[in-house]
């Protein structure tokens, strides 16, 4: 059965390309989900990708991505059951609780991955609560991070079926 991998990103990451280029770089969010989905094609994966700028929206579609039924505002794309996730919370991820109680509430697994060595920021940055939830955290390596993380979690999941 193919794999259906859902990738989603937190707030202000849309502004991708143009926001804090000196931290981020300067790949646009489209430039690194096309690249995921040529991954993806190498793979015989297939992916559901999303931005979120509001939290309870992101949940809504944790929640429907584990196989819940379906907010009203949840996305069509964002509906099937996803068998993991790739996830850049953002900002979220030192400080929402509620994400990580989404993932483990509906079992689904996820790597979470950041553009910027998150360790190496300030010191508010440096703890993330879905770390002690996620199968992996990836960080650092700018947008390359996220077609590693995507290969990862792919050979993760497989190794799993096996
Ligand atoms: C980020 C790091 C977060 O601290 C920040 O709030 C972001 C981006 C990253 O990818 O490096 O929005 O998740």
């Amino acid at each position: 059965m193919t794999l259906l991998i859902a990738v989603l990103n937190g707030p202000n990451l849309n502004l991708l390309g143009t926001r804090e280029p000196e931290i981020y770089g300067s790949t646009t969010l489209a430039e690194i989900e096309a690249r995921l989905q040529e991954v993806a094609k190498e793979l015989g994966v297939k992916l559901a990708v999303a931005q979120f700028n509001h939290e309870g929206d992101m949940i809504d579609a944790i929640h429907a991505l584990g196989g819940r039924h379906a907010a009203p505002g949840v996305a069509p794309e964002l509906r099937a059951k996803a068998d993991g996730a790739l996830v850049n919370a953002g900002a979220w991820t030192h400080t929402s609780l509620a994400l990580r109680d989404a993932f483990s509430g509906v079992s689904l697994p996820y790597v979470e991955v950041h553009l910027s060595n998150i360790f190496a920021r300030e010191p508010e940055r440096r703890v993330s609560v879905l770390a002690p939830g996620a199968k992996a955290v990836l960080c650092g390596f700018g947008a390359q991070g996220y077609e590693l993380a995507l290969r990862g979690l792919v050979a993760t999941l497989r190794q799993r079926r096996t």
